[in-house]
């Protein structure tokens, strides 16, 4: 068995700028998960009717706000209590935002708010693919939303009134994962990138990055042997617990749990301390060219 993603504790108890734990960028960017045991997302009284899945609107997983504009997706409820939410979720997009500020100074200017969800349906029996299924080991791509390297930092917060932690299998570190599956990855077909951006397939064009990243994603979930038998750890987040990845770095796999906070941020790679770790960074060392 090689190595697995390690996990660093941090003793932080506030989100405001007087913790402890400030300019980590490194141990972030090396594909550590950034874990803070005693890091709680405390919600009112009036909100705790929240923690239940009828607030979503059963065609999303996920309740979430979209920004710059804040606009909310995925509830139902009346407009009072749809406002209510919205201001909780609001909260949690506040607090880790500042949070990634001081954990992450260098990307002060840099860090751009990505969507904001609360998930109170449990993790357990919602995938409709193999493709979807975030029960098996994976690193962050999608089919029709091609990156082009910009990363995908992620703050996650387990918010389970019922003492029910949050369960993750982690996997082998990016550049050994690359390296299982890059030899197997082939170009992709002259004229596909342009025809899906064309046909609506894709947002924008996916590039040679976005191909190889979406075959690692894709090659992983459908190796059941690599599934199985690869390096990977266990990993349980206690209720109270928030953490931090790079999600388009850290093999991740979520096995269970029921109410989360999760917060995107987008990250040009440019912006890293090092971004030569980054994904790119990595397979264009391995591929010794650039990725287009
Ligand atoms: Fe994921």
């Amino acid at each position: 068995m090689g190595d697995v993603t390690l996990v660093r504790d941090f003793p932080d108890t506030t989100w405001a700028d007087n913790g402890p734990t400030r300019a980590v960028e490194n141990v972030v960017e090396s594909g550590a998960v950034l874990r803070f045991p005693h890091l709680r997302f405390t919600m009112m009284e009036t909100e705790l009717r929240f923690l239940d899945p009828r607030w979503a609107d059963g065609k999303a997983k996920n309740i979430s706000l979209r920004w710059p504009a804040g606009e909310m997706r995925g509830a139902a409820g009346n407009p009072t209590e749809l406002a209510a939410l919205k201001a909780m979720i609001t909260r949690y997009a506040d607090f880790a935002e500042a949070f990634a500020l001081r954990l992450f100074p260098h990307y002060r200017g840099h860090l751009q708010r990505g969507n904001t969800s609360f998930r109170p349906v449990d993790v357990a029996g919602r995938a409709t693919s193999w493709r979807k299924d975030d029960t098996r080991l994976h690193v962050d791509a999608f089919p029709s939303n091609p990156m082009h390297g910009t990363r995908l930092l992620r703050v996650f917060c387990n918010v389970n009134p019922s003492g029910r932690p949050r369960e993750w299998r982690v996997g082998e570190p990016f550049e050994a994962h690359a390296k299982r599956y890059l030899p197997a990855i082939k170009p992709p077909l002259p004229g596909s990138a342009w025809l899906m951006e064309r046909t609506g397939v894709t947002k924008r064009r996916r590039t040679e990055y976005d191909h190889v990243m979406l075959q690692l994603h894709d090659r992983a979930k459908a190796d059941a042997a690599f599934q199985q038998g690869s390096p990977q750890a266990r990993l349980n987040f206690a209720p109270g617990t928030t953490w931090v990845v790079f999600s388009d770095q850290v093999l991740h796999a979520a096995m269970g749990g029921q109410h989360m906070m999760e917060q995107t941020f987008y990250l040009d790679v440019a912006h890293q301390q090092d971004p030569g770790a980054s994904p790119r960074g990595t397979l264009e060392r391995l591929l010794g060219r650039e990725l287009r």
